[in-house]
């Protein structure tokens, strides 16, 4: 029988390619090759014990049903108290959604508000879901250039530059996988007067809002009347390492609200119930633990980005928040994708090419430093001993 063929808009969804390359990885370790893992955006630290009590009793006390699709009362709740508390916004329970992770609500936040069509500016290198959903909803990717002389921002000239009246949607990330960059308060201040005179919705992903390491995090949504048309986005994954959880919510406009809401029952219906009670005692419990996981991930930036610069060719700047390290290798005089092969093929060290997060990403490398400290130390190493074998 003849192939029925795929739908023609596949053609235009893209992919993570960090997934990838976990897979590629993971297939030479099946092979007996000992690889280090500097590819994955995860903590490796295991979720807080309190955590996980609280999803395993939510599932001994029968929390095993189907539950409202916009998410518990009590899990919007408390979202809306920690994101009220956390940016010093008003934000109400009802405008809180529920879902397996943030990456659904990057998803949604296009679909429900761009057309074939209309543009959508977002940040280049940034997170690869970006403009494959643009894509995906016919809507045309507008990249804003994040550079490294800027501490990987933008200005906000850079971005009136961009803003046509087809403009439907601005994306934010702050701090910002793979750069590590912020957008600083300052910053904010401009944006906002840029944005404010223009009628488009903002999607400010703030999932590394919590992994900034001085500093107090900035909301686009606080400046001017921004709020009323922001969705702003944050999740359990990073900040609780809890990505295998799949736990995220987003505070949206209002009008935002009933539609994202049918989007939901359209797809997953609603987020595990157990989960969600699992996120109750994330967002009220004690934070020892991840105030730990926080500094422990401050020692390794600072180990890893004082020992990027110890190798001949590479330079590398200071991020600010995530758990990336964003290296300019054009000194090695080899192409992104290039090194991240060799690397992982010659020397065992599983990093992605900056190009995975968008064509401004040659001439970087991301690093991962969601691994232990003696990993990084050994990864290092390999890294400056291949680079010397290629220049030999
Ligand atoms: C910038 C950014 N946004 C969103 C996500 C999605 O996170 P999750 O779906 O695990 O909540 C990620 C994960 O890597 C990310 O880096």
């Amino acid at each position: 029988m003849a192939d029925p063929g795929l739908a023609a808009s596949l053609d235009r969804l893209g992919t993570e390619t960090a997934f990838e390359v976990l897979a590629r990885a993971r297939e030479l370790e099946a092979q007996g090759r000992p690889i280090i893992h500097l590819e994955i955006g995860e903590p490796d630290f295991t979720t807080p014990r309190h955590i996980i009590e609280a999803g395993a009793q939510a599932l001994l006390d029968g929390h095993t049903h189907y539950c409202p699709a916009p998410g518990l009362p009590v899990l919007r709740e408390a979202c809306a108290g920690h994101l009220s508390r956390h940016r010093g916004l008003p934000i109400e329970p009802n405008r809180v959604l529920v879902a397996p992770g943030a990456k659904p609500f990057l998803f949604f936040g296009v679909l429900a508000t761009c057309d074939p069509g209309d543009e959508v500016i977002y940040p280049n290198p940034g997170f690869p879901i970006y403009e494959s959903v643009i894509r995906w909803a016919g809507a045309t990717p507008v990249p804003l250039p994040l550079v490294e002389e800027r501490g990987f921002a933008f200005a906000a000239d850079d971005l009136a530059e961009r803003l046509t009246p087809r403009t439907r949607l601005v994306i934010l990330n702050s701090p910002a996988n793979p750069t590590g960059g912020i957008v600083p308060r300052e910053l904010n201040v401009e944006i906002a007067r840029v944005l404010a005179g223009h009628d488009c919705w903002i999607l400010s992903d703030e999932v590394y809002s919590e992994l900034l390491y001085d500093g107090e995090h900035d909301t686009i949504a606080a400046h001017e009347d921004l709020l009323d048309r922001t969705i702003l986005l944050d999740g359990m994954s990073k900040t609780f390492a809890m990505t295998g959880w799949r736990l995220g919510y987003a505070a949206f406009p209002r009008e935002l609200v009933e539609p994202v809401t049918r989007l939901i029952i359209n797809s997953f219906s609603c987020t595990a119930p157990a989960v969600q009670l699992a996120g109750v005692a994330a967002l009220t419990g004690p934070r020892d633990e991840t105030d730990a996981f926080k500094e422990e991930f401050r020692r390794r930036r600072d180990a890893v980005v004082a020992g990027l610069n110890r190798i001949p060719g590479i330079t590398c700047v200071m991020p600010q928040g995530a758990f990336y390290a964003f290296p300019n290798i054009t000194g090695t005089g080899l192409r992104a994708r290039e090194l991240a092969d060799r690397l992982l093929d010659e020397a065992g060290v599983a990093v992605l090419a900056g190009t995975s997060f968008g064509s401004y990403g040659e001439g970087y490398l991301r690093l991962s430093y969601a691994n232990s400290l003696e990993n990084i130390e050994a990864a290092l190493a390999a890294m400056a001993g291949l680079l010397e074998r290629a220049a030999a």
